[in-house]
């Protein structure tokens, strides 16, 4: 077994590599001056089963590019079997075809991570769940909410005082796991998106006033849904609102936003890298590098 890292999540992956007690594989990337990707792996991996740790954030496209060219390299090098590891998964925003005439860019890289050569994927808290379906290889879909759980569950935040909140109708299912372990009931809020990263709230399903509330959302790009959710929750008389996602893209306005947000406190995973700029006071890390560990 031999694990490499691109360029996307380095810290991630050298706590994915101790959580299995292993060396990170060696190569390079290198940029040609026109932008071109150039990669080499600079050690045998003939026969080897090799895990290839990407996540495909910000810059979306480069990491994309990153890591179908190191999966054409490694399938050169004859590697026994490629497992693509991706713990965010970009472009799963648009799995299917909301309007006329768009494309569905989740299938299109499934579609590409197939013929670049993957025998197997593992990936963490996908945008929606039958992405899993697109794929005709295996894939192993890890969730965050253990995690998040056993973070709050350590702060003391369980039980009826507490409710859960889905930010939208498709977070309902993730919602409902967190509140199983908090022993919590849930809360939906009736979003509505008028553009794309543009968020509008409707109103609020359940009982919040007088609550502390935990939105839980997949990942947080412009914070746009996650700021305006709070803001909602707290028009309806809840005593707290905490939000925590699994990925955290924090694009745009996004650390203004959450800064000037009636949000204490914003747990997040490091299934993207966070530097040091971004790690605003509210911002708390949990780390998926042992649960990917265990996985692998
Ligand atoms: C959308 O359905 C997702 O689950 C997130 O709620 C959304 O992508 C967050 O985006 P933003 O932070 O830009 O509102």
């Amino acid at each position: 077994l031999k694990i490499f890292s691109l360029n996307s999540n380095k810290p991630l992956a050298q706590k994915i590599a101790n959580a299995i007690g292993v060396e990170l594989g060696k190569s390079s990337v290198k940029q040609f001056s026109d932008g071109e990707i150039q990669i080499n792996i600079e050690e045998s991996i003939r026969g080897d089963h090799v895990y290839l740790i990407q996540s495909t954030s910000f810059p979306v496209n480069d990491n994309l590019m990153e890591l179908l060219i190191m999966m054409d390299a490694l399938k050169r090098a004859s590697a026994k079997t490629i497992n693509v590891v991706l713990p965010y998964y970009g472009y799963a925003r648009q799995e299917r075809k909301a309007r006329s005439r768009e494309p569905i860019t989740a299938k299109l890289v499934a579609d590409m991570l197939t013929a670049a050569g993957a025998d197997r994927v593992l990936t963490l808290d996908l945008h929606a769940a039958q992405i899993q379906g697109f794929f005709n290889i295996p894939v192993d879909h890890l969730m965050a909410a253990p995690l998040l759980a056993d973070y709050f569950m350590d702060k003391g935040y369980e039980g009826d005082d507490i409710v859960v909140v889905s930010p939208d109708h498709g977070g309902v299912t993730r919602a409902r796991k967190l509140a199983d372990f908090l022993k919590a009931p849930i809360a939906i809020i009736d979003k509505r998106r008028p553009k794309a990263n543009v968020a509008e709230v409707m109103n609020i399903i359940g009982k919040v006033e007088g609550k502390k509330c935990i939105i839980i959302d997949d990942m947080i790009d412009t914070a746009g849904t996650i700021t305006l959710a709070a803001q909602a929750l707290k028009d309806e008389g809840a005593t707290e609102v905490i939000a925590c996602c699994t990925h955290p893209v924090l694009s745009g306005p996004a650390l203004e936003r959450l800064e000037q947000s009636v949000i204490e406190k914003v747990i997040v995973t490091d299934s993207i890298y966070l530097p040091e700029e971004k790690m605003i006071e509210k911002i708390e890390k949990v780390s998926v590098g042992e649960l990917i560990g265990d996985a692998i």
